[in-house]
Order: structure tokens, then sequence, then C-alpha cells
């Protein structure tokens, strides 16, 4: 069967562990090369990108911290040189806004450094990102983030990441429209309790359960799952489908 990325050149975000690393496994899957981006751990993006190339696609680590004011300018300063060495130019087709960060904090605990952080990772950075991407992006690319059920049913546990997914779905709808005209499609996946080391409080039996006892499926959902609809939105066959944001929670926030 013929890949569904044959030829294609995607930026993932966050792709060093958890989720991310699972969307640049299943891009490289169906033929993509894959620039795999990380923050700090190189080990797990050196380990991602032979991942990617194990699955069939091409990989490549980029580092920047997107904590920091100017971050996205220096991921793709980084960027476009791999790129033109490696494909004689620095456009490219699909953007996955992933990385993110969500400290276990709540309302009343939250501080100003903490909401800072997450501000700057999670929304400046996302836009920043995007922002000079759309530079670079061909027509008819793909825009895909990855925001999270809590945007739409707040967890009081994690307070001011729930309010700051919010701005991420909202930006994708603007975005839809604005990138119609060049065909570019901008969707966002919106997972539910997912395996990884953000969701820290899964590695117990009684998380285990209070995360089963809200969703309609009774597994604890793993990276590949989101990835799986990640690689259906990059590909040929959602050409039709923008401004949506994708729930991929085993139907979490169905049960009261
Ligand atoms: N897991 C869940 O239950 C869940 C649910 C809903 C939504 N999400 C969303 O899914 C996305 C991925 O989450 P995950 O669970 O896969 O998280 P994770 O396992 O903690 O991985 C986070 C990724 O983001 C990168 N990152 C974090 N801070 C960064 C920074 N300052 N600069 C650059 N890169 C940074 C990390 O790079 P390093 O390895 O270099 O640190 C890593 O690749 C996030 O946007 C998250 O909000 C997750």
């Amino acid at each position: 069967m013929s890949k569904t990325l044959e030829g294609k050149i995607a930026l993932v975000t966050g792709a060093s562990r958890g989720i991310g690393r699972a969307i640049a496994i299943a891009l490289g899957k169906e033929g993509a090369t894959v620039a795999v981006h990380y923050g700090r751990n190189a080990a797990a993006a050196n380990e991602a990108v032979a991942a990617v190339m194990a699955a069939g696609g091409d990989a490549f680590a980029i580092e920047t911290d997107l904590a920091a004011k100017g971050a996205a300018p220096r991921l793709f300063a980084a960027l476009d040189a791999e790129l033109t060495r490696r494909k004689a130019s620095n456009k490219f087709d699909i953007l996955v806004n992933n990385a993110g960060i969500a400290p276990f904090v709540g309302f009343t605990d939250a501080t100003e450094e903490v909401v800072d952080e997450i501000y700057a990772v999670n929304v400046r950075a996302l836009f920043f990102v995007t922002q000079e991407a759309l530079k670079r992006l061909n027509d008819g690319g793909r825009v895909i983030s990855t925001t999270s059920i809590a945007a739409r049913l707040p967890f009081s546990a994690v307070a001011p990441y729930s309010m700051l997914k919010a701005p991420v779905d909202n930006l994708t709808k603007l975005l839809a429209v604005d990138l119609g005209p060049r065909s570019i499609t901008v969707n966002a996946v919106a997972p539910g309790a997912i395996a990884t080391d953000m969701a820290e409080f899964l590695g117990t039996a009684e998380g285990r359960e209070f995360a089963k006892s809200k969703q309609a499926l009774q597994r604890i959902g793993q990276p590949d799952d989101v990835a799986d609809v990640v690689a259906f939105l990059a590909g040929p066959a959602a050409r039709w489908v923008t401004g949506a944001v994708i729930e991929v929670g085993g139907g979490s926030g169905l049960v009261f």
C-alpha cells in the first residue's frame, strides 16, 4: 500500500517524548521526513529520531527551549539550516504544535511564575512558532495542534493549564479561516488522559481508576491513540476537515 505522506516534511514540537514522539513515528510510518523538536532531553530526542527511522521515515533532531523569548526565530534558524542542507529549500508541509507543560497546580496555589511559564510554552511559543512556520509552509499544508479536553472541561487540579489550553482552540479556528485561501487545513486534537510523563497521576492505581471513571472506554489512553488521529489529519483523507477540535479521549467528559 502506498504511504500517505511520502515526500512530505513535518515539524513536530515536543517530539522527544510522549504524544509528540508517537506523532513523529506515525508520520514517519507514512513516509514523512520529521524534524523532531525537543527542549532539554537530547537523549530522548535521539531515541525518537531512531524510532522514526525504524518506522520507515527520515528524521533529525532540533533543540530549542520554548519557554524563552525569541524561541520561534531560533527554532526556525536551526530548521532552515538543516532543511536547506538536506532538501535545498526551507519549505515544509506539516506543522504539529505539540510541546507543552502541565504543572500540577490548582487555582489557589498558582503563582505568577507558574502561570507565566505555562503561558510561555503552551501559548506564546505556539503562536510565534506558527507565525514563523506559515512563512515556510507549502500551500495545501497542515497545521495541527495538541490542545486538551481540559480546554472544554476545566480540570481544577491543573487550573492555569486548563485555562491556557483554550487559546489553542481559539487560534485553530481563527487560522482555519485565514489559511483557507492557501488550502492549508488547521485542526487540533484534544486528548483526555494519556499515559505519558506529563500524566504522572496515571502511575497509581487510584489515578488510573479516576481516569477510567471519567471515560466511556475502559482503558488508559496511549500516545498512539492520539498519534493515529494526527496522522489522519496530516494526510490526504482529511482534506475537507479544517477548524476542527477533535476530542481523542475515549469518551472523556461523557460520564457525569
Ligand atoms: N498526557 C496527557 O494526558 C495529555 C492530555 C491532554 C493534552 N496533552 C497535551 O499533549 C502535549 C504533549 O504532552 P505529553 O503528555 O506528551 O507530555 P510529555 O511526555 O511531558 O512531553 C512533553 C514534550 O514537550 C517538550 N517540552 C516541554 N517543555 C518544553 C520547553 N520549555 N521547550 C521545548 N520543549 C518542551 C518536551 O521536551 P524534552 O523532552 O526536551 O523535555 C517533550 O518533548 C502537550 O501539549 C499536552 O498539554 C497531554
